[in-house]
């Protein structure tokens, strides 16, 4: 029976073992799907074990680890690579190959709601997952403004240094934190929202009635956060992560398993 874990911290918002071991469920493939909470310090271990346990066969990286694992894996797919960031590990001899399923998966969202491709963004937060955002809407061939702030400043700068010779890091412009642009679309890659009563302290009053304009949560799990919450209240359009989840783990489980699992009725109940 193989493997697979997803590992994070916090962890317990994880949805992707109800998602993966029912998709082994109805494909008829022996294997189990757990999440597990471990610390930065664990990280090396976790990679060792995973490339010397024949049954572990695959991981799923959530939170605070998608930049931190790599120092540990034997290689990138080209989207990891140009994105610093690692959500799915496959085994392929003994050796841990890190894939970005984000990244592809944001820009499929992006490709299923072709207005979204004319629109200035504003992206909050400098995390493990920010990389994956700015891929996607550069992934559309998108040339147009994106706008970072992150309460951190240096750790936004440092990202952008990094990305520029990516060649996806060109055109955006770091903020100080607080600043808010005027934007179609404001996306937060930040953690804040995962325990229901966080609250991102920026003054969005300006958006006051803009029904044009997007809010997107990456968070999916609690799926209306304070951020989303707000923007209803103030006439704003809103869209939470549970699409962008569901494509990263469908992209994730074909990358594992080679079955091209179905996002069907009963997998959009378990994630609502
Ligand atoms: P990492 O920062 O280790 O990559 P992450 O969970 O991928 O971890 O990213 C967390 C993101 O949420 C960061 O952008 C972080 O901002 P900092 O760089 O300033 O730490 C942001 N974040 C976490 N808690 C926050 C808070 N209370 N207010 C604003 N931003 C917060």
């Amino acid at each position: 029976m193989s493997k697979y874990f997803v590992i994070g911290n916090p962890i317990d918002h994880s949805l992707s073992p109800l998602i993966h071991n029912y998709w082994f469920k109805k494909y008829k493939i022996d294997s189990t799907y757990e999440k597990k909470k471990i610390e930065t310090n664990d990280l090396k271990d976790f990679a060792e074990e995973m490339r010397n346990n024949k049954n572990f066969e695959g991981a799923n990286i959530t939170v605070p680890f998608k930049n931190k694992i790599i120092p540990f894996l034997d290689d990138l797919s080209s989207v990891a690579n140009e994105t610093f960031s690692v959500n799915t590990i496959i085994k392929r001899d003994e050796k841990l190959i890190g894939h970005n399923t984000d990244a592809t998966a944001y820009l499929e969202t992006l490709e299923e709601n072709n207005t979204w491709p004319s629109v200035k963004t504003l992206i909050i937060g400098a995390g493990g997952v920010t990389s994956s955002i700015i891929w996607g809407i550069r992934g559309l061939n998108c040339k147009n403004k994106i706008y970072i702030i992150n309460r951190t400043k240096q750790k936004a700068e440092k990202l952008i240094k990094k990305l520029v010779p990516n060649l996806i890091g060109n055109g955006i412009e770091v903020l100080d934190w607080g600043d808010v642009p005027d934007v179609n679309l404001v996306v937060n890659t930040t953690s804040v929202g995962l325990n229901q009563n966080d609250y991102l302290k920026l003054d969005f009053t300006k958006y006051n009635n803009k029904k044009e304009c997007m809010f997107y949560d990456l968070i999916y799990n609690p799926k209306e956060t304070n951020f989303l919450r707000d923007a209803k209240k103030r006439g704003n359009q809103i869209k939470n992560g549970k699409k962008m989840f569901l494509l990263q783990a469908k992209q994730a489980f074909k990358l594992w398993t080679n079955v091209d699992a179905e996002i069907d009725e009963e997998i959009v109940k378990i994630v609502d």
